[in-house]
C-alpha cells in the first residue's frame, strides 16, 4: 500500500474517535466518517509502518445507521463527530469502544451494561466556551474551532448546547461587534478577547458569563465596561460577569486570574435533590440530566447500607460525595482545585449536611493523611480526569482495601489500564457506559468493583 492508492474496504469497527477501522493486507487502516459494517472505497492519505490513514471517497454499501447530519456546519466544525450515525448506533459503538479497551488490557467484567442514552439527545450542554478570533480579513469572529485546527467556524445554531446559551451568545456577539472589541490573534498573541464562556444552571436557569481577555487593561476600557453593563441588563438570569486575564501563548482557556466585575460569585444548580454552587472555574458535569443518571447508576451499583465510610476522590465541588452522603455514615474527599473545595464546603452547608469533609490537594499527596489519621474507607469512589489514576494512588487504594470501589471514568482507555491494576484484588461486577455527550465520541462509564 502507498499514498494515493484507492482501496475497497469493509469497516470492522469504530475507534475511540468514531473513525472507521479496517484492515488491508494485515495493516490497520483508519477511515474517518466510515461506519461499522460499511463497504467503502478510500484513498490512502498516509501510509505509516504500523497503520494507514485513508479518506472516505465513496460508500459502496452504506450502514443502515447512516443518517444525514442535522447541523449545517457539521463537515467543518470540530464539535460533534458522530452526527452521521443514528443515535442508537452511537450508543452501540460507545459500548463496543469500552469493550475493546477492556479487551486490549485483558480485563474481564462480569456484566457490561448497554450504554444509557438520553431520551432527547440535543440541547444538553450547560457550559459553552466560544473562541473569539480575528480572521484573515481582520474581522472579529466567534464560534467553534474547526476540525484539527484553530480556525473558527461561525455557527448560528448549535444543537448540543442549551438553547438559552445559544441565543444569549448571539446577542453578546452583536454587542462585542458594536463595541468594536478585537478578537485574539494566536500567531502574534495580540488582540483583546480570547474566549466567551457561558455557564447555565439547567434547573435554576442562573447564568454566569466569563470573558477571557488578553490583557488586564480591558477591565477599565470604556468599551468593555459598556459591553458588560449592556449584557448585565439583558436578563435577570445573568447572576455574575467575570473577566479572566490570560496573556500567555497557550491552549489553556483560563489563567489563574479571575476577577468578578459584577453580580454574584457563583451560580447554583441541582443534581437530584441536592443544590450545588458553581464558580467560574470549578468542574461541574456539563450535561446535568445525564449527571443525574450517572450518579443514580453509581448509587445503585454501590448498594450502600448507610454505615460506610466513603472516600470521594477527585471530588470537584463535592457533587458525588454530597449525592451519596445520606446513604453513608461519613464522606472524606480530596480535590486539587482549592476553589472547588471552597465550593464543596458551601455545598455541604447549603444542603444542611454534617457528615462530609473535603481537603484541598492532589490525591497522590493527600491520601496518606487519611492513613495517618487512621481513617479506613469501606467504599472508595474515584472520578479522575482523562489521564486516569497514577501508580502511587492505586497503591494506596489497594492498601486501604475497601470492600467496594466505584470508578467513574471519562476515558475508557485509561479506565481499562487502571481496572487491570485494581483487578489484582477486585472483581469488576459491572460496567455501565452513560452517554454524557451525544453526537460526540466521548463516553463516560460507571464501574463497580468488589473486593474478592
Ligand atoms: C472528572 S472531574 C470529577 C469531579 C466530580 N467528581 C464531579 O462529578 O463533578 C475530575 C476532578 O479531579 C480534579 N483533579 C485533577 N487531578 C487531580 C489530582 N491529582 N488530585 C485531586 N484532584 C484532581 C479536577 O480538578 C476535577 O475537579
Amino acid at each position: 500500500m502507498k499514498k494515493d492508492d484507492i482501496l475497497e474496504l469493509e469497516i470492522l469497527d469504530n475507534g475511540l474517535n468514531f473513525e472507521g477501522i479496517s484492515r488491508y493486507q494485515d495493516k490497520v487502516v483508519f477511515v474517518p466518517n466510515a461506519i461499522l459494517k460499511e463497504k467503502v472505497s478510500v484513498k490512502v492519505l498516509k501510509d505509516n509502518k504500523n497503520f494507514s490513514i485513508a479518506k472516505l471517497e465513496q460508500i459502496i454499501k452504506p450502514s443502515a445507521s447512516r443518517v444525514e447530519p442535522f447541523c449545517s456546519v457539521y463537515k467543518r466544525c470540530g464539535g460533534c463527530s458522530a452526527q452521521h450515525i443514528d443515535y442508537n448506533m452511537q450508543l452501540i459503538i460507545k459500548n463496543n469502544m469500552v469493550k475493546s479497551c477492556l479487551a486490549k488490557q485483558n480485563v474481564k467484567a462480569k456484566v457490561i451494561n448497554s450504554t444509557i442514552g438520553m431520551g432527547l439527545p440535543y440541547y444538553y450542554r450547560n457550559k459553552v466556551q466560544y473562541p473569539v478570533r480575528v480572521n484573515k480579513n481582520k474581522n472579529t469572529v466567534m464560534g467553534f474551532y474547526s476540525k484539527r485546527s484553530h480556525d473558527v467556524v461561525e455557527n448560528n445554531c448549535c444543537y448540543i448546547q442549551e438553547r438559552v446559551i445559544d441565543m444569549l451568545a448571539k446577542k453578546i456577539y452583536e454587542l462585542i461587534l458594536e463595541q468594536k472589541i478585537v478578537g485574539y490573534d494566536e500567531v502574534s498573541n495580540t488582540g483583546e478577547l480570547r474566549h466567551l464562556v457561558i455557564r447555565r444552571g439547567y434547573h435554576t436557569g442562573q447564568i454566569m458569563i466569563i470573558f477571557v481577555v488578553n490583557n488586564k487593561e480591558c477591565i477599565n476600557d470604556k468599551r468593555f465596561v459598556k459591553l458588560i453593563q449592556d449584557i448585565y441588563k439583558l436578563t435577570d438570569s445573568i447572576k455574575g460577569i467575570f473577566i479572566n486575564v490570560n496573556n500567555s501563548k497557550t491552549n489553556e482557556i483560563f489563567s489563574d486570574e479571575t476577577i468578578k466585575i459584577i453580580g454574584d460569585d457563583y451560580i447554583q444548580d441541582y443534581i437530584g435533590d441536592f443544590k450545588y454552587y458553581i464558580s467560574p472555574k470549578s468542574f461541574f458535569q456539563v450535561n446535568t440530566l445525564q449527571a443525574e443518571v450517572l450518579y443514580y447508576t453509581l448509587k445503585k451499583e454501590l448498594n450502600l447500607n448507610g454505615n460506610e465510610i466513603l472516600f470521594d476522590l477527585y471530588s470537584g465541588v463535592g457533587s458525588i460525595g454530597i449525592f451519596l452522603s445520606k446513604n453513608v455514615k461519613k464522606v472524606y474527599g480530596i480535590e486539587i482545585e482549592k476553589t472547588a473545595v471552597d465550593m464543596a464546603n458551601l455545598n455541604i452547608k447549603e444542603n444542611n449536611l454534617d457528615n462530609l469533609e473535603y481537603i484541598a490537594g492532589s490525591v497522590e499527596d493527600k491520601i496518606e493523611e487519611f492513613k495517618k489519621r487512621n481513617i479506613k474507607p469501606d467504599v472508595i469512589v474515584l472520578d479522575p480526569p482523562r489521564k486516569g489514576l497514577d501508580d502511587k494512588s492505586i497503591d494506596y487504594i489497594l492498601e486501604f482495601n475497601p470492600k467496594k470501589i466505584g470508578y467513574v471514568s471519562c476515558n475508557p482507555a485509561t479506565m481499562a489500564r487502571d481496572l487491570k491494576k485494581l483487578s489484582e484484588k477486585y472483581d469488576i461486577s459491572s460496567i455501565t457506559p452513560v452517554d454524557m455527550f451525544p453526537h460526540t465520541s466521548a463516553v463516560e462509564c460507571v464501574c463497580a468493583l468488589n473486593l474478592r
